[in-house]
């Protein structure tokens, strides 16, 4: 089609598509270059505004490597991920649901963990935090043989494959719930962490004057046959940042039970310590693991990632 005018563009586009034989494939990307280009349209881009956006998403591959995913960090803070998530669970948004953002750190092949057992795998400062997990289904039947992985911050705010000083997988574990869908760990209590600003992200966030923090919260993944695999996030309540998430992940449901204790407990758990007992419920459907948006640690020294305050 040869093009008469900038609405002509948009039907070219268009007319390609439909082409493809993939029905889904031909929706959605129809769908896409519709709102791409009514976008530009509504906000008349200009031609340096596109060389801005194109340079945007060149830096997004330029700062993704084995130990960090600049496009995961960007989704979360455009509040795309969330959007995605709860379109996707909980009756399509419209109930509760335990679903919750997988974020950049979860990696595959955490060391298998008994029940009760620790994951602090390096000596790691802060709060003892034990945790009780349980599994069941939409009726209430307790699940079985589920993999569970969890994995979380340091006290002082990084995972382990951001921290050269932190050993391999420390913080992280990999249960198989009992008979009664239960697990259980110790670890440390979580902070709130600061998600990198020498990239993109960063750029976007300090154009909006909003700062890098995400609240305090662990991570799990519950994986099992017949069951719609389970990604969540147990929030700390009394994190500074638990109102205005950098990632926008924090939903009501899922703002943990985390109690404080003052009492002596053993020798080795010093006061105060922690506790969270959640229930998670599990939808039936299809098990199917995400891509491990990392594979590795980083190497050289602990990064040294700013906080930007908010204006
Ligand atoms: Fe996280």
């Amino acid at each position: 089609m040869i093009i008469g005018s900038e609405k002509d563009v948009t039907k070219a586009v268009l007319s390609e598509l439909e082409r493809a034989p993939d029905p889904r494939f031909r929706e959605v990307m129809s769908a896409f270059v519709r709102h791409l280009h009514d976008f530009a349209r509504e906000v008349k881009l200009t031609e340096e505004e596109f060389q801005a956006a194109v340079g945007y998403i060149v830096a997004l591959g330029r700062h993704t490597n084995e130990a960090h995913n600049e496009a995961v960090l960007m989704a979360g803070t455009l509040g795309f991920s969330a959007l995605i998530c709860l379109l996707n669970n909980g009756d399509r948004g419209q109930t509760e649901t335990d679903a919750n953002l997988l974020g950049p750190f979860w990696r595959a092949d955490a060391p298998l963990t008994r029940n009760g057992a620790s994951i602090v795998r390096s000596p790691t400062p802060g709060p003892v935090l034990f945790v009780d997990a349980f599994f069941h289904d939409a009726a209430g039947a307790p699940i079985e043989g589920a993999e569970v992985d969890v994995w979380q911050s340091s006290p002082e705010g990084f995972y382990e494959n951001q921290d050269p000083t932190q050993s391999d997988m420390n913080l992280r574990g990999k249960f198989i719930t009992d008979a009664n869908g239960h697990i259980s760990f110790r670890s440390v209590k979580p902070a709130g962490y600061p998600i990198p600003i020498d990239g993109p992200v960063g750029d976007f966030l300090r154009a909006q004057r909003r700062h890098n923090m995400r609240p305090a919260h662990l991570h799990f993944l519950t994986y099992k046959t017949g069951f719609k695999t389970l990604i969540s996030q147990l929030y700390v309540p009394d994190d500074r940042y638990i109102e205005n998430d950098v990632q926008f992940g924090v939903t009501r449901h899922l703002i943990g039970n985390y109690v404080r204790h003052d009492e002596e407990r053993a020798p080795d758990v010093k006061p105060p310590w922690y506790s969270l007992e959640h229930s998670f419920v599990i939808e039936k459907g299809v098990a199917r693991l995400p891509k491990p948006p990392i594979s590795g640690k980083a190497r050289g020294e602990r990064p040294a990632i700013p906080h930007l305050e908010p204006a």
